[in-house]
């Protein structure tokens, strides 16, 4: 596939991502207990961490950075973004008062991911 095909699953990925923690977050503030939906919003969140992750690494191939040698810092940035933004549901579930934090934490979070990717700072 090429570049701006997993581009465009990278995207898709982040905002589905993001959509489903928003989501969950979101009803987390409101509502007190276990939410019927989570397990859906649960599946969204898990899709769309897949698909980063298989843009992500698409990308990565096809701008030839994973060609032998070790992947650079930013790369291991994202990495370790990604695996935040995974346990974040789960969080959610167990600690309701960082919920309302997280919704802002979340897009930050992304953003930093952009930069990272754009910049390639190290
Ligand atoms: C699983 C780890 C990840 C890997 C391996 C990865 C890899 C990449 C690569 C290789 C690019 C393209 C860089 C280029 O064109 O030179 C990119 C772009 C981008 N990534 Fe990721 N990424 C990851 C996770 C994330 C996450 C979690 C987010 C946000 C939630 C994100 C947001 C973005 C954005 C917004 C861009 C576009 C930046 C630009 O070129 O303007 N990435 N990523």
């Amino acid at each position: 596939m090429s570049y701006v095909t997993y581009k465009v699953i990278h995207y898709l990925g982040i905002f589905l991502l993001v959509v489903a923690l928003g989501a969950a977050l979101g009803r987390r503030v409101t509502s007190e207990g276990p939410d019927p939906l989570r397990r859906r919003f649960v599946a969204l969140h898990g899709v769309g961490l897949f698909l980063v992750l298989l843009g992500g690494f698409g990308l990565l191939a096809r701008t030839g950075v994973s060609h032998g040698a070790l992947f650079p810092g930013w790369v291991w940035a994202k990495l370790a973004i990604w695996v935040v933004l995974g346990g974040t549901v789960m969080l959610a579930r167990r600690r309701a008062g960082w919920a309302m934090p997280l919704l802002l934490v979340v897009p930050a979070l992304a953003a930093l991911a952009g930069v990272l990717a754009f910049l390639k700072p190290f």
